[in-house]
């Protein structure tokens, strides 16, 4: 099979973690702050384009302390939302199971943590990370900073039913967070999701406020099943979630739209802090890789076969710092690829 996908290395630990994932896939462009530096713009338009031509694109990370002043007119994070945008990648998927050998690397009671398997699905090119107005002002001589929370129906739908559809080859449960009880977006998100599911009488439906989430997830996270939500409460949530698995570093994700070609990255950011010392965890970045081969290539048993190899080199003790181990990115890598085995 012939297939073109762009590698979006990034920033800080990106292009080590993709690197990893580049021994299962192929090719390179920029994004972030290696392209402000070198074109002035965090996601140039000859970019985007080959994106959008692409089958898939595995992107890496963006960020740091060198492009990170508030101030600056032009960040790396920018490229990245122009990605989604551009690409109309209005769904994110964040799968979240802990490896059950790994449950003590986590700060949280083992026994909370048994059972948990779930897909948080973040709405991702609507609310108030694209809302308009934006901006600041002066309002009677105090300076003033806003943003909007905007949905349109049709986008809380689209990505609600996805949500649905994913449960039904799941636990078929959905629980979709909102905070319907001071929000307006949250009340047409809540209503819309109750008209969604009467498509879906095989699936339960339950409605949680964002709050409520924040907490469950902590305290009784094998509960969800597919948990729905909104674009800025997904951020947030899924750093929390992420704590279940045991490290950030091993989460991946998949950003996908209709039709065109996904964005395969793992959640964690730039980790500036490490940075070329060849210790980042390459996990997030592979179980992207597998994401990529399932979602955009329809390849579901090399993506089980990725997952698996995965599962298998941590049992065998390959782990990197962030999940208590003492093997090297490179190691982990090897560690991984030497157990692909197809059924
Ligand atoms: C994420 C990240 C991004 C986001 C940042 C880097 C803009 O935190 O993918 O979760 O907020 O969406
Ligand atoms: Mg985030």
């Amino acid at each position: 099979m012939k297939a073109r996908i762009i590698l979006l290395p990034g920033d800080g630990i990106g292009p080590e973690v993709t690197r990893a994932a580049h021994s299962v896939l192929e090719r390179v462009a920029i994004l972030g702050g290696c392209s402000i530096d070198a074109s002035g713009v965090p996601l140039t338009r000859e970019v985007l384009d080959s994106c959008a031509q692409a089958d898939a694109v595995l992107l890496g990370a963006v960020g740091g302390p060198r492009w990170d002043d508030p101030q600056a007119a032009v960040r790396p994070e920018q490229g990245l939302l122009a990605l989604r945008k551009g690409l109309s990648l209005y769904a994110n998927l964040r799968p979240v199971k802990p490896h059950p050998l790994l449950l003590d690397a986590t700060p949280l009671k083992p026994a909370h943590l048994k059972g948990v398997d779930m897909m948080v699905l973040r709405e991702l090119t609507g609310g108030l990370y694209f809302g308009n107005p934006r901006g600041r002002d002066k309002v009677d001589g105090r300076l003033r900073a806003f943003d909007t929370m905007e949905y349109y129906e049709y986008e809380i739908r689209r990505v609600v039913e996805l949500a649905f559809r994913l449960a039904r080859g799941r636990r078929k449960k959905v629980t979709s967070v909102d905070k319907a009880n001071v929000l307006e977006t949250s009340r047409l998100w809540r209503q819309t999701a109750t008209d969604v599911a009467t498509g879906f009488p095989d699936v339960t439906l339950e409605h949680m406020l964002v709050d409520t989430a924040s907490m469950r997830l902590i305290s009784s996270p094998a509960g969800f099943d597919v948990l729905v939500t909104e674009n800025m409460f997904g951020d947030i949530l899924t750093d929390e979630a992420s704590v279940l698995a045991g490290s950030m570093g091993l989460l991946p994700s998949a950003s996908i739209g209709e039709g065109g070609p996904g964005v395969y990255e793992p959640i964690h950011g730039s980790a500036p802090d490490i940075a070329g010392k060849g210790c980042a965890n390459p996990v997030g970045a592979i179980l992207s890789a597998a994401l990529l081969l399932r979602h955009s290539l329809h390849l579901a048993d090399e993506a089980e076969a990725v997952e698996r190899a995965v599962d298998r080199a941590i049992t065998d003790g390959f782990r990197t710092a962030d999940i208590r181990g003492t093997h090297g990115t490179e190691e982990v890598t090897e560690g991984i690829v030497k157990r692909i085995t197809l059924r």
